[in-house]
């Protein structure tokens, strides 16, 4: 059986459709099973003394189920190549280290993922790798910027749009053409977990690679802990690949299959996270105990207008600033019966945590971009609206 690399779907199916029927059709498969095995074999027999190109010989390397999933997910991305990794963590070091120059510069957004920023501040600055921040939501100011930072030093440019966890929103289309044209080596990683592929695929806007937590929405029920990369750039993905496979960090098949059942109700899930979101987000805003709420889908939102122009929604997660002090904040968590004090995002349920003592709590100058004390970030789950603003009622009311 050949190795599925590039994906050749007919991306005319809707995307619920593709989720559910790619590479899983039991007219053509010899069981007819209705969904994909399991393939859990580590190592394949070998018909010749050589391994050749293009064939399954080691899980490592290749896995049919894993390979399976990187087909859906591509089509998904509206992408050519995909590949899974053991952790979103893991897609984006990857990813970094097979894209960084030695000595170069990275230009980050400033509110990013706290690890990905450990990343560039305790691991690559022992190799002279600098990153300079910027606030990108600054739309009215990133030409100057980029035209006063971005020289032929610079090797990478991270983005994530929302961020994580300001939901800080940025013009992807205005980096990209600016970028592109100062500095055409330059590659353009996009961190796309907050609004999956259903509600924004960024490679059409020019960028490189896509980074996935896929922990998150993608499997979307917190039993699996995974990333993946797409990207329509043959040269990047076959060297990405090389990377995922000495570094080690490849999707296990049992994963893999969770995540294939997971993301057949991605669709669904979306449209019910953003929708919960939206009620949450207008109740919050009007409660007495709350100073100010950051949600991209609310017309407030300093960068609603920039998110409408390239995103078919706003995802399910809303930050806001609590007019409470630590201790009647730590009363407000506990309170909470049905939403859990807990780290992470994009599952079913509710999560909430304060990322300045928990997600985020080893950034530098965090309070100086405003991940303070009193900012809640709420992954809105699935549930039904009213119970969880009944929830929240009764616990900021107690505090
Ligand atoms: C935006 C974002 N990117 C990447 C990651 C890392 O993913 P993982 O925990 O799957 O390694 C996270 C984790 O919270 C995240 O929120």
């Amino acid at each position: 059986m050949e190795l599925l690399n590039e994906s050749k779907i007919n991306n005319n199916l809707n995307f619920s459709t593709r989720a559910i029927h790619i590479l899983e059709d039991p007219k053509e498969n010899y069981y007819k099973d209705i969904v994909a095995p399991i393939n859990l074999t580590s190592t394949y027999l070998l018909d010749d003394l050589e391994v050749k190109e293009n064939q399954y010989f080691y899980t490592r390397y290749d896995n049919q189920t894993r390979n399976i999933l990187e087909y859906k997910l591509a089509a998904l991305e509206d992408s050519k190549f995909c590949l899974t990794f053991s952790s979103g963590m893991s897609a984006i070091s990857t990813t970094l280290l097979s894209l960084v120059k030695p000595n170069s510069i990275i230009i980050s957004f400033d509110d990013i993922y706290s690890v990905t920023k450990k990343i560039f501040e305790q691991f690559f600055i022992e190799y002279n790798i600098k990153v300079i921040y910027f606030d990108f939501s600054e739309i009215n100011s990133i030409e100057e910027f980029l035209n006063e930072n971005l020289n032929e030093n610079v090797s990478i440019i991270y983005l994530e749009s929302p961020t994580n966890p300001l939901l800080k929103i940025t013009d992807i289309k205005k980096i990209v053409s600016i970028s592109k044209k100062l500095n055409n080596n330059v590659k353009i990683i996009f961190d796309n977990t907050f609004l999956s592929p259903y509600f924004y695929n960024p490679l059409n806007d020019g960028v490189d690679v896509v980074v996935h937590s896929l922990t998150k929405y993608i499997n979307g029920h917190s039993d699996v802990i995974a990333g993946a990369i797409m990207t329509n750039n043959q040269e990047l993905f076959y060297l990405i690949k090389r990377y995922r496979n000495m570094l080690g960090g490849a999707l296990s098949p049992f994963d893999s299959y969770l995540i294939i059942r997971g993301l057949k109700t991605l669709a669904l899930r979306m449209e019910k996270h953003q929708q919960n979101a939206m009620i949450l987000a207008d109740y919050l805003k009007k409660h007495p105990k709350v100073k100010k709420v950051l949600y991209p889908g609310l017309k407030e939102h300093k960068n609603h207008e920039i998110i409408k122009n390239y995103a078919k929604g706003f995802g399910g997660v809303i930050s806001f600033e609590l007019d409470l002090d630590n201790f009647k904040i730590k009363k407000f968590l506990s309170n909470l019966k049905l939403i859990s004090n807990a780290v992470s995002l994009g599952g079913v349920e509710s999560l909430i945590c304060i990322p300045y003592f928990s997600t985020h709590k080893d950034v530098k100058d965090k309070e100086k971009i405003g991940i303070t004390p009193n900012l809640v970030r709420l992954s809105v789950g699935i549930e039904e609206p009213q119970d969880l603003i009944q929830d929240l009622e009764i616990a900021l009311n107690k505090c």
